[in-house]
């Protein structure tokens, strides 16, 4: 068997306590695109389709333990006594296996699955005893290589020499090896250094005075092994994540009007000929269908379902829950939340549906709102097909406003509404003949005797 066919496991290191972040949530529970922080480093582990997954948590376990329930093995950290420490925490649950041990961090979220094959076929190619992943970028760890430009030992910052800080190629702590290789190696490391940690770098040195071959796979660009350590970091993370995602959706046919100022969560779907004009922000996995024009500054969040060739905005905001039928037309300021909206339902201004279910082709006027809440509890409405509600009506839940029937403008409906029935809910209008001349004529008499009282003065003078 090639080294390339060899069986691989994955220890994800997740334990640490992220101080920098300085927030209430474990780092790795940061949301991210959409996606807590360490399912990302668990799907390119899952991509390459390793016997386990082992997970070595700290902060918050219960929490990052049941937020991943099923994906991974974890083991528990209980001290943060450094890397290779944390990664002994996963011996005893990979005990039975032999084969390739690749290991990643919770905290690196944008390490693609490709990066991790070349590894290991760079491993299969060299007969390498360990490959290590490197990059110029910021990090401690400092590539030593020897005068043939094998690499020879990583030296932590605070240990290193003037002259080693001067190297930029840096360890971005990403290593592939042989899991008897792994535990033969890293029984010998002790925390004699600077930070009195067991360092889990230390297996390179030994492995090559051992006399195991150490590659090195060299990133030209850093990016990919960022570390996210601090909400400046989480930032540009955030940033690339989507970036990809946008890049993604674009060569699947989808306009992205303006990438810089758009932004889609890595679970979102959205079909073939739909246009997102700047400005949006769609979360979570919302679903949109085909041909969807998007216009600029809508916010369509999680759990949000969107059919074909429907119109959204500008400036409208679904929420939780909306469900809307193909060639449904959300207009400017409308917020739809909870609701399913059949085909060909308008809402085209300034209108509120909440918790209703509205049949196809129904029409909702400016300033239309569903009152769903009174106070205490939220109703649910049904709103049957071809139904008219006119501008400003209040639909106060819950209510049955049955196919076809037409809601006068400005009423407020309280009750049921049958089918092709009209409901008008308002006070009736009257016009008071004359009103107009008998107002000018009483505030030009007040003004006259303000002005008497102000020269009253002058006048006794
Ligand atoms: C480590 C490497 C350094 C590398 C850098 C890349 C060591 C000794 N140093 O340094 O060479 O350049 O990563 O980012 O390995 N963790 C635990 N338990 C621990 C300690 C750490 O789970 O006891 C996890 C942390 O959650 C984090 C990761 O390991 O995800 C790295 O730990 P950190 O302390 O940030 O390592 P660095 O000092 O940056």
């Amino acid at each position: 068997m090639g080294a390339a066919d060899r069986k691989i496991c994955v220890i994800v290191l997740a334990a640490g306590r992220g101080t920098r972040m300085k927030s209430r949530t474990a780092k790795v529970l940061q949301p991210l695109a959409g996606r807590p922080m360490l399912a990302y480093p668990l799907a390119a582990a899952a991509a390459l389709h390793p016997e386990q997954i082992v997970a070595v948590v700290g902060r918050d376990a219960d929490r990052v333990e049941a937020a991943f329930e099923g994906r991974a093995t974890f083991v528990r950290q209980e001290q943060q006594r450094g890397t290779g420490h944390a990664v002994l925490m996963a011996q005893d649950a990979l005990a039975d296996f032999r084969g390739d041990v690749l290991i990643l961090y919770g905290d690196t979220p944008l390490l693609r699955p490709e990066t991790l094959e070349r590894m290991v076929a760079l491993r299969a190619e060299h007969e390498a005893a360990l490959v290590v992943l490197t990059a110029p970028v910021d990090v401690r760890g400092i590539i030593i290589r020897d005068a043939e430009g094998r690499v020879v030992r990583i030296v932590e910052a605070p240990d290193a020499t003037p002259d080693e800080l001067l190297i930029e190629e840096r360890n971005t702590g990403v290593y592939l090896l042989d899991s008897e290789w792994l535990w033969k190696t890293l029984s010998q490391v002790d925390d004699d250094n600077e930070q009195g940690e067991i360092y889990l770098t230390d297996i390179l040195e030994i492995s090559v005075r051992e006399g195991g071959r150490v590659e090195a796979l060299y990133l030209d660009d850093g990016e990919e092994s960022l570390g996210v350590d601090d909400r400046a970091q989480l930032a540009r993370a955030t940033k690339t994540i989507v970036r990809r995602k946008l890049a993604e959706l674009m060569s699947d046919g989808v306009t992205i009007v303006d990438p810089d100022s758009t932004w889609v969560d890595v679970d979102v779907r959205i079909g073939r000929d739909s246009t997102i004009e700047p400005g949006c922000v769609i979360q979570g996995n919302a679903s949109l269908g085909e041909g969807v024009h998007v216009k600029p500054g809508c916010v369509i969040e999680r759990d949000c379902e969107v059919g074909d060739e429907v119109e959204i905005g500008p400036n409208a905001h679904l929420r939780p829950g909306t469900r809307l039928g193909n060639r449904v037309r959300i207009g400017n300021f409308v917020e739809v939340k909870n609701s399913v909206l059949g085909a060909g339902v308008k809402a085209d201004h300034l209108s509120y549906i909440g918790d209703a279910d509205v049949g196809a082709g129904a029409s909702f006027g400016a300033g239309s709102i569903v009152v769903n809440y009174d106070g205490i509890a939220k109703h649910r409405s049904r709103i049957g097909e071809g139904a008219f509600i006119g501008c400003n009506a209040n639909l106060i839940a819950p209510l049955e406003i049955e196919q076809n029937s037409f809601v006068a403008a400005g009423s407020t409906v309280t009750q049921n509404v049958p089918a092709e029935a009209l409901a008008v809910g308002r006070a009736r209008q009257r016009n008071v003949e004359g009103w107009v001349a008998r107002r000018r004529r009483k505030t030009s008499d007040r003004s006259d005797e303000a002005s008497d009282e102000t020269t009253t003065p002058e006048k006794s003078s």
